[in-house]
């Protein structure tokens, strides 16, 4: 939800900020604009609708000179998509500039204070409320910037992560926030601002995690000076971080998408490494090693998540269920937060997030934390805000996740899930030698079963474009790979625009078998395990009504290949395994639809990668 990006140094900023935009764009794309300082100390502000592409030749005949400057990519909250409403807005004088990523709640209230006081604005933004304010008391009280920001910032209520530079003042850019994420990179003698490390890490890999309430200001040649909203100076801390450029480029992938559902062996490598034990056949999870006792003294688990994340926490279920023999609860963090929840001290919570960013995540996790339950986090990104709000947990390490449909977070999400629910079991003695040996070792291969998927894009790839015609989607599946099922109808509506809904087989019978004629394909998960039998009678219904089936099989299968339209064959494993081999199809069907219906894969309209306004 919208990317901000800083520069203070000796380079010229524009470009950097340019770049920077780019690499954030996956945050929000419907405007975009900078703001510089060049040498004569002008203020000037340059932002149009549309993508990070128009600001650049909006920009060709501009004095685009500075080496201080502010860069935003909006995803819109307050007002349509125009260019008055994008960012960086200017203040009443034009003497200072601002970009803002979150929501200011209380603006209404602050703009009405500002109008009695003269202030007009110009676009329908909380964003310009905020700057407004801090140029009023900046003169009202004849305050520094750094001072200013601060006083104004004790006044608002909601999100912000927020930079912002001066008229005349080429030496000093000032950032802050809470809620919504900020890092700062350390150069030399140069210093870099970004919503993530991704427009960063080309410059250097040292940073500052910004915390909730704090300011900080960076002066030209001078070390940072960070402060709270206390007024209590902090020592700043420097961390490094790992992360290589190529992890954020395309890298000969036409998006960044098919980049990443292809780079699904190697982040599930990475997430298994010095985890999953080949020679030993163990798992071993310094998480579960050092907090396993929160989770056996549990009654029970509680799982909450948005979107994919939620779908991975609905595996989970099943995991904890079987191996563990807890209880699990597997909650939507947008309605777990508001529903007043009965939340026990002995509760764990498992929030799960690819971004560690996710607003209505965050809010859950505060929820159960007050109540006191033990927070046990998943998540990918290193240092985000999740990932320090929890008390232990388990980094799924599947590298940056750009492309805005989430793909390798969701296998690596599972396999966390999987190699904890074991470790835990294994620890409470809840599930056979034998049996935890055998799931084990065939998670160490499917890295290289999900390559062997891979591998027969092309028949994907040609099955999904008999399909781009269709309106309408049903994915069925069954126990584990229900979640899948639903993964799958979420992966194509929101990169195709095709409504799909995912459903437990068996429940069609309840409502959606209406909806099934000659034109309706149906998807459905239908692997070799379990419920095989129970599935294969679900497709001879879909069948006997037309429906046109292309089924997820297992390698070797006979029977659905008499019955259904296509069949995508997956290698054999286990079945709480299943799910990291079945999303794979649906990953690539939904991708190659999406292409062939012309859509922007990377950034499909109205989406933006991390949501971190609720
Ligand atoms: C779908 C997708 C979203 C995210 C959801 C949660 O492809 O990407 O549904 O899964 O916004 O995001 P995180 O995992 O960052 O909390």
């Amino acid at each position: 939800m919208c990317g901000i990006v800083g520069y203070l140094g000796n380079k010229q900023a524009f470009p950097i900020l340019i770049k920077g935009l780019h690499r954030l764009e996956y945050r929000g794309y419907d405007s975009a604009g900078v703001a510089l300082v060049n040498n004569n100390g002008e203020l000037n502000v340059y932002k149009t609708k549309g993508k990070v592409k128009n600001l650049e030749d909006y920009c060709t005949d501009k004095d685009i000179s500075g080496t201080v400057g502010i860069a935003h990519t909006r995803w819109a909250t307050h007002g349509e998509p125009s260019d008055a409403n994008a960012h960086p807005h200017y203040s009443q004088t034009k003497n200072l500039a601002l970009i803002h990523n979150g929501i200011i709640e209380n603006y209404l209230t602050l703009k009405k204070f500002l109008i009695s006081k003269g202030y007009t604005f110009k676009s329908e933004t909380d964003t310009e409320v905020l700057v407004q304010l801090i140029e009023y008391v900046k003169t009202e009280h004849k305050l520094s910037l750094y001072d200013a920001v601060h006083q104004a910032l004790t006044q608002v209520i909601g999100a912000y992560a927020i930079g912002i530079i001066e008229r005349n003042n080429p030496n000093v850019l000032v950032a802050a926030r809470k809620s919504s994420p900020l890092i700062l990179g350390i150069g030399d003698n140069e210093f870099f601002l970004g919503s993530d490390a991704s427009p960063i890490i080309e410059y250097t890999n040292k940073v500052i995690y910004l915390n909730d309430e704090e300011i900080v200001k960076i002066e030209r040649n001078k070390e940072v000076e960070i402060r709270n909203l206390k007024n209590v100076v902090l020592k700043p801390e420097i961390k490094e971080i790992e992360m290589n450029l190529e992890d954020i480029e395309k890298g000969g992938f036409p998006h960044f998408m098919l980049k990443e559902i292809f780079e699904q062996p190697k982040s599930l490598n990475l997430c298994m490494n010095g985890r999953l034990q080949k020679e030993l056949n163990e798992i071993k999870l310094s998480g579960i090693t050092d907090f396993g006792d929160k989770f056996e003294k549990a009654n029970r688990i509680l799982i909450s998540a948005c979107g994919t994340s939620w779908h991975a926490g609905l595996i989970g279920k099943y995991l904890f269920e079987s191996f563990c023999h807890k209880p699990v609860s597997v909650e939507v963090a947008s309605e777990f937060r508001y529903r007043n929840p009965v939340i026990y001290s002995n509760d764990v919570l498992i929030p799960i997030s690819q971004s560690g960013e996710t607003a209505d995540t965050l809010a859950a996790i505060k929820l159960a934390k007050d109540k006191g339950a033990f927070i046990y986090g998943i998540c990918n990104v290193v240092g985000s805000s999740i990932s320090r709000m929890t008390d232990s947990g388990t980094y799924t390490h599947a590298g940056p996740e750009i492309g805005v449909a989430s793909t390798k977070a969701f296998t690596t999400q599972v396999a966390v899930l999987i190699m904890t629910a074991l470790s835990l079991a294994k620890r409470m003695n809840t599930i056979e030698d034998s049996q935890y040996k055998k799931i084990v070792s065939s998670l160490a291969k499917i890295p290289e079963q999900i390559q062997e998927i891979l591998d027969n894009k092309e028949q994907i790839e040609n099955i999904s474009k008999i399909f781009t015609y269709a309106k309408n989607f049903l994915y069925l599946g069954r126990g584990y790979n229900y979640p899948v099922a639903m993964e799958g109808a979420l992966k194509l509506k929101e990169i195709s625009y095709i409504h799909a809904e995912g459903y437990p087989a068996a429940e069609m019978k309840h409502g959606p078998i209406a909806l099934i004629d000659e034109e309706m394909p149906i998807v459905v998960v239908a692997p070799h395990y379990s419920t095989y039998e129970k599935i294969l009678s679900n497709i001879e219904e879909v069948k006997a009504r037309k429906g046109r089936i292309i089924a997820i099989v297992s390698k070797g299968d006979t029977e659905i290949k008499k019955i259904a339209d296509y069949c995508i064959e997956v290698p054999t494993t286990e079945e709480c395994l299943s799910p990291l081999l079945t999303v794979i199809p649906l990953q690539l069907l939904s991708y190659y639809i999406a292409v062939a219906k012309g859509r922007n894969v990377d950034q499909p309209r109205n989406l933006a990668k991390s949501v971190t306004v609720e």
